[in-house]
């Protein structure tokens, strides 16, 4: 599956501590957990011996010990340590199965095919750079619904005046402007898409014309930015942004995290988070009931007007990639 070549994020950094976690990805069962020196390992969750979930057993030393007869596997996935036979030295075929892991956007990423790792990048968050910028991480959000789903709903401004009514948009103003949609290397991009908006954040005090750039970075990873207006680029044009990281558990469902690049550096970060949840929270009862759950790439199977040429770019983005994961 051409999934198991891109980075998927599976857990909160702060999540992972010293004991093993269990987890899901692409419909595969995953042991994560962390060595000595903090490094974040992801290994399908069965141990080479009997088969036993290594996610029920512990960290020791540095080492992951099988819950079941203690077998110890080190950093690499070599078997270090049969308690039955103190003596004997496990051969290097005595190895778990270990995919590649490591930490960005205050996230653990795992990449299932460890010979894709050298090509595929992480997807591109921009914002994270921007020191101007504060990243506060919202979730994780289990979704019953696919990851492609998720994307579109996130791509989807149409929706605003309804399920956001009052805040990311109103009944009385549900038109959509013509926006731009452009094809890029990773994704794609939407640009002059326009709202008006209630209460388009945590400090909205007064309804606003807002402006907005859609990018889809990697199958599940999408990235909107706020273009800034005219008074606030005089005040030094932050991009404020939100990036959706979506990992596709099963076909049909989703656990879900937002990266919020803000401006404010006062405000506690529950502040800034329970604001994100309100609106997905909105969301989410609406994504559930969709069906099917996973995503039609014929064109044919729903309808398309002009408002929805972003998701219809996503489709055919999806189909191009070959994505089959959450896909119909
Ligand atoms: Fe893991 Fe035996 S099943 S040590
Ligand atoms: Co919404």
């Amino acid at each position: 599956m051409i999934e198991h070549t891109f980075w998927h994020p599976v857990a909160l950094v702060s999540e992972l501590t010293d004991q093993p976690l269990g987890m899901e990805l692409l419909g595969e069962a995953l042991v994560l957990w962390r060595d000595a020196e903090g490094q974040p390992h992801a290994w399908a969750d069965r141990c080479p011996h009997r088969g036993a979930q290594l996610s029920l057993g512990r960290v020791c030393n540095g080492h992951l010990e099988c819950p079941y007869h203690g077998w110890q596997f080190d950093a690499h996935g070599q078997c270090t340590h049969v308690p039955a036979l103190p003596g004997f030295k496990a051969p290097a075929t005595h190895v778990a199965h270990t995919h590649a892991a490591q930490e960005a956007y205050g996230l653990v990423w795992v990449c299932l095919q460890a010979d894709a790792v050298d090509g595929v990048a992480l997807p591109v968050f921009a914002a994270e750079t921007d020191a101007q910028l504060r990243k506060v991480n919202c979730g994780p959000y289990d979704v019953a619904t696919s990851a492609p789903r998720i994307i579109e709903n996130f791509l989807d401004m149409a929706h605003f005046g309804f399920v956001h009514d009052g805040w990311l948009g109103m009944r009385e103003a549900t038109a959509i402007d013509d926006y731009t949609v452009e094809p890029t290397p990773t994704g794609l991009r939407a640009t002059q898409c326009k709202a008006w908006q209630p209460q388009s954040n945590v400090h909205s005090t007064a309804p606003a014309q807002v402006e907005y750039t859609y990018e889809v970075v990697a199958p599940y990873t999408a990235v909107l930015t706020k273009v800034p207006d005219a008074a606030s680029v005089a005040l030094q044009g932050f991009r404020e942004s939100i990036a959706l990281f979506i990992c596709p558990l099963t076909p049909e469902s989703s656990r879900v995290w937002f990266r919020l690049a803000m401006a404010d550096f006062t405000s506690p970060d529950t502040k800034l988070q329970d604001f994100q949840h309100t609106i997905f929270m909105q969301d989410k009862p609406v994504l559930e009931s969709q069906t099917p759950k996973r995503l039609p790439l014929d064109l044919r199977a729903e309808l398309h007007t002009a408002a929805d040429k972003a998701s219809s770019a996503y489709r055919r983005y999806l189909k191009q990639q070959n994505i089959t994961f959450g896909v119909c």
